[in-house]
C-alpha cells in the first residue's frame, strides 16, 4: 500500500472546504490510487463548522482516506504537509480600506507561510485560493524562504474554466474542444482571459468570434462571473471554486501534456511580467513543476490589458511591502 499524502485545508468549515474536502476524500485531487491524511485547519470561529464536516467525510466512509483531523493550530495542520490549499483568508468587511483588507490577510498568510516553512514535507505544494490570492500567495512564500517560491501558487483556474465554459457555449462545441486559453494576471475584476491563442478542434477561435463580443460580453461576463454567481444563487461560487482547486492541484501533480492551463505562479520575468510576482501565466505542467508556455506574441490588445492587470499586481506588492508584510 502506498503511504498517504497529506492534505491541509485551511478555512476547512467555509463552503469552499466543504465542497474540496469531499473531492480530495474521494480520489479527484490526486488519484484514485492514493491515500489521504485530511488536515481541516480552521479558527475558533469556524471549528464546529469544519468538525461536522469531519463528521461527515468519516460518514462518507471514503477508502482513500487514512486519517481527518481538525485543528486550529497551523504548526500541527502543516507538519509534514504534501498538499498545502490555503482557502482560509479574510474577507473585505464594510468600510475596509484595501491596506486594512491586506494587513488583515498579511495576519493570517504570514504565518501559515512560516508554519509551512517550519513542518512542510520537502516536496509540498501550497495553492493560495483565499483572496487576495495572488498577494496572499506572495506573503506566504516571503515567509517560506526554505521552500522553492515556485511551489506557491494562487488560483485562476476558476477564470480560465470559466472563460473555456463561456466560449464553448459561444461555439456550440463541447469544452474540451477548447486548447490554449489563457487568464492572465490577477485574479481580480482586472484579469485578462486570452483568446488571441485559443483554438476550437485546432481552429483559430479569433476566426470565429468578433472582437465586439470579446471586448463587449466575453471579457466582462469572465471577469464579473462571481457577482453574476452571487445574484443568482444568493451566495458565493463554491463547489465550481473547488472544482478548480481540485483542476489546478491534480494537474499539477499528473502534469497536463501539451495542453495549456491558467495557474497563478511566481514571475521569472516572462511576458514583461515582474520577476517574483505572483500573477497568472499561460502554464503546462511536467514532472510535477509548472512551466510558462514561452514565446507567443501579445498583440496590442492584449499587452495593454496584461499590463493593466500586472500593475495592480505591483500595487499591491508596493502595499504589503510598505506595511511590512514581505
Ligand atoms: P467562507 O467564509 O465560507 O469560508 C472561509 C473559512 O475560512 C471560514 O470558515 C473561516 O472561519 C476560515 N478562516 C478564516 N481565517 C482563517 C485562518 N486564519 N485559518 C483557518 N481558517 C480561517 O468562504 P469561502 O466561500 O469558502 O471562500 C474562501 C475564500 O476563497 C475567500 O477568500 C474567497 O474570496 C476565496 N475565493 C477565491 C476564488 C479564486 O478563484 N481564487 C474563488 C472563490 C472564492
Amino acid at each position: 500500500t502506498r503511504t498517504p499524502v497529506t492534505v491541509t485545508v485551511t478555512g476547512a468549515g467555509g463552503q469552499i472546504g466543504y465542497a474540496l474536502l469531499f473531492r480530495a476524500a474521494s480520489g479527484q485531487l490526486l488519484g484514485h490510487d492514493v491515500p489521504v491524511n485530511l488536515r481541516l485547519l480552521e479558527i475558533p470561529q469556524g471549528r464546529a463548522a469544519a468538525e461536522g464536516t469531519a463528521l461527515e467525510l468519516q460518514d462518507g466512509a471514503f477508502p482513500l482516506v487514512s486519517s481527518i483531523t481538525v485543528t486550529e493550530d497551523a504548526t500541527a495542520a502543516f507538519d509534514g504537509v504534501n498538499i498545502a490549499l490555503l482557502v482560509g483568508a479574510r474577507p473585505r468587511g464594510p468600510g475596509m480600506e484595501r491596506s486594512d483588507l491586506l494587513e488583515a490577510n498579511g495576519a493570517i498568510f504570514g504565518p501559515q507561510g512560516a508554519a509551512i516553512n517550519t513542518g512542510a514535507a520537502s516536496d509540498v505544494r501550497v495553492l493560495v485560493v483565499g483572496n487576495p490570492a495572488n498577494t496572499n500567495a506572495l506573503i506566504a512564500s516571503a515567509h517560506a524562504p526554505d521552500v522553492p517560491a515556485e511551489r506557491f501558487t494562487a488560483m485562476t483556474r476558476l477564470d480560465h474554466n470559466r472563460a473555456v465554459a463561456q466560449l464553448a457555449a459561444k461555439l456550440g462545441v463541447p469544452v474540451s474542444a477548447i486548447d490554449g486559453l489563457i487568464v492572465w494576471g490577477n485574479h481580480s475584476a482586472s484579469q485578462y482571459p486570452d483568446i488571441s491563442h485559443a483554438t476550437v478542434h485546432g481552429r483559430p477561435v479569433t476566426e470565429l468570434v468578433d472582437e465586439d463580443w470579446l471586448a463587449h460580453e466575453f471579457i466582462p461576463r469572465v471577469a464579473k462571473r462571481g457577482a453574476e454567481i452571487i445574484e443568482v444563487r444568493g451566495s458565493s461560487s463554491a463547489a465550481s471554486a473547488a472544482s478548480a482547486a481540485i483542476d489546478h492541484v491534480h494537474d499539477w501533480v499528473s502534469g497536463t501534456g501539451e495542453r495549456w492551463t491558467s495557474a497563478g505562479v511566481v514571475s521569472d520575468g516572462s511576458y514583461g511580467v515582474p520577476e517574483g510576482l505572483v500573477s497568472s501565466f499561460p502554464v503546462r505542467s511536467a514532472g510535477g513543476a509548472w512551466e510558462v508556455v514561452q514565446g507567443l506574441d501579445i498583440d496590442a490588445f492584449s499587452r495593454a490589458r496584461i499590463d493593466a492587470s500586472v500593475a495592480e499586481l505591483v500595487e499591491e506588492r508596493d502595499a504589503v511591502r510598505a506595511l511590512g508584510l514581505i
